[in-house]
């Protein structure tokens, strides 16, 4: 099938990637030529593993290009849009100037047996008023929602084999004719007997907030747990995998630690809870205003734990950061914990040095003020205290015996529960984290 995908972002680019790799003929759309560029010389402009691959294969097909022209999605039967959705400078909202803008380039260029096919997450309505846009535009095309759950990190795993597909669409024919269109775009995911779930355009825009909105609340949840059991000398991370060996629970997503960030988890609550005031039923959704809370409460913990450990002044010490990126396998740092923690400590008069494995020349671009290390050990050598901030498996794997005598302190915040801490403290380290005794 030809097939566009406005937005080449780190949902887009896989997305265009993967259904290139499927035999499909894809063009990505993006207004950014810079982005373009390095896209169409078979590089990922962010670091996701396996990407680069993906691209070059679909390049050296020919089943893949992109461009800056809205005009070269012409002739394309199914458009993605994957443009980004962030969080409005005035408020919590989603700010849907891309997607807008994405639509108005399209619209000169839609023909009446086409379907749009939004991927980004938006607040619920947004469909249906495309598609008010495009009648009043006299434009025939369809307009369907069919939400992504990749994972960054994950992202060509989640998209050649996803958990689910939702299609949301319209009722009647028009509807039937997006289904079968989705059907054709992923007819090897549906081969592999992946869930297909038919809904309404607006259930489909509410499916993905409401994946989005209970993993936050799984993660604030035990991270609420780690406080209190911080309180009271327990540990959380018995307390997780106890409860999650429940299925009805399920041990994922209980990680204690900094809490979440990235480019989805944290604006898409904010969001959904903006969408649910306009709709008069904010007093639902008010509780997402406590998970947003515990999450960033749980930045102050560690910032606290740091400045604790440095006696109560943290001016002039110097502290190394592990990790910079919201999670591991990314280097991704849009509202990361890590980073956010990394440039409060500096602000209150720490020298602080970074490392991360992928995301220092992002955290670069923000603050050229910070250290950056090249590895781990460089950051802590000399340290008065080291904190972990992201999993990345190379921290984990430190063996705390063979660094101690790099610090001028031994001293270890674990701030994601993952190191052992009897080995840690076995070796002569003084070790903390985050709700374990
Ligand atoms: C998320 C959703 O998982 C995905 O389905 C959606 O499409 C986009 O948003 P992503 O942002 O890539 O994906 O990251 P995810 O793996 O979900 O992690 C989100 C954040 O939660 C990270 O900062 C991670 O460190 C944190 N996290 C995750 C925890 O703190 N504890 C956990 O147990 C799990």
């Amino acid at each position: 099938m030809k097939i566009s995908v406005i937005g080449c972002g780190y949902l887009g680019a896989v997305h265009a990637a993967g259904l290139a790799s499927v035999g499909h003929e894809v063009v990505g759309i993006d207004v950014d030529a810079a982005r373009v560029a390095v896209l169409s010389t078979g590089r990922a402009p962010f670091f996701e593993p396996g990407l680069d691959d993906l691209l070059a294969e679909g390049l050296a097909s020919g089943r893949l290009s992109f461009s800056t022209d809205p005009a070269d999605a012409a002739d394309a039967v199914v458009h993605f849009i994957a443009v980004g959705t962030p969080q409005s400078a005035y408020g919590g909202g989603a700010d849907l100037r891309y997607l807008d803008a994405a639509v108005e380039g399209l619209l000169p260029h839609l023909s009446a047996d086409a379907l749009i096919a939004g991927k980004s997450t938006v607040p619920v309505g947004t469909a249906e008023r495309i598609a008010e846009r495009l009648e009043q535009a006299g434009v025939r095309t369809i307009v369907a929602w069919n939400p992504e759950f990749l994972r960054e990190g994950f992202a060509i795993e989640d998209t050649l084999r996803p958990d689910r597909l939702v299609y949301g669409v319209e009722a009647g024919p028009r509807g039937e004719r997006a289904v079968e269109l989705l059907d054709e775009v992923y007819r090897t995911v549906l081969d592999l007997d992946t869930p297909r779930l038919v809904t309404s355009r607006e259930t489909a825009e509410l499916v993905k907030v409401s994946a989005n909105a209970f993993l936050a609340t799984k993660i604030s949840f035990i991270n609420a747990i780690s406080e209190v059991a911080e309180a009271a000398g327990a540990d959380v991370t018995a307390i997780a995998d106890a409860i999650g060996f429940d299925a009805r629970i399920g041990r994922r997503f209980l990680n204690a630690g900094v809490g979440f960030g990235g480019g989805c988890l944290p604006k898409d609550i904010r969001a959904f809870r903006a969408r649910a005031d306009e709709l008069g039923v904010g007093a639902s959704l008010a509780f997402l205003g406590e998970v947003d809370s515990i999450n960033l409460r749980q930045r102050d913990r560690v910032a606290r734990a740091v400045v604790d450990a440095l006696g109560g002044d943290p001016t002039g010490r110097r502290v190394a950061i592990l990790g910079l990126a919201f999670k591991p396998n990314s280097d991704d740092i849009r509202d990361s914990p890590a980073l956010d923690i990394a440039l409060r400590l500096q602000s209150q008069g720490a020298t602080v040095v970074a490392t991360d494995p992928q995301a220092v020349e992002n955290a670069r671009r923000v603050d050229p003020d910070l250290q950056f290390a090249a590895t781990a050990e460089d950051a802590i050598a000399g340290s008065d205290v080291t904190v972990l901030l992201t999993e990345w498996q190379q921290f984990r794997d430190l063996d705390p015996a063979s660094i101690v005598g790099l610090p001028s302190s031994p001293y270890m915040i674990d701030g994601r529960n993952v190191l052992d801490p009897f080995a840690w403290r076995e070796a002569g380290w003084i070790y903390r984290s985050l709700g374990r005794p």
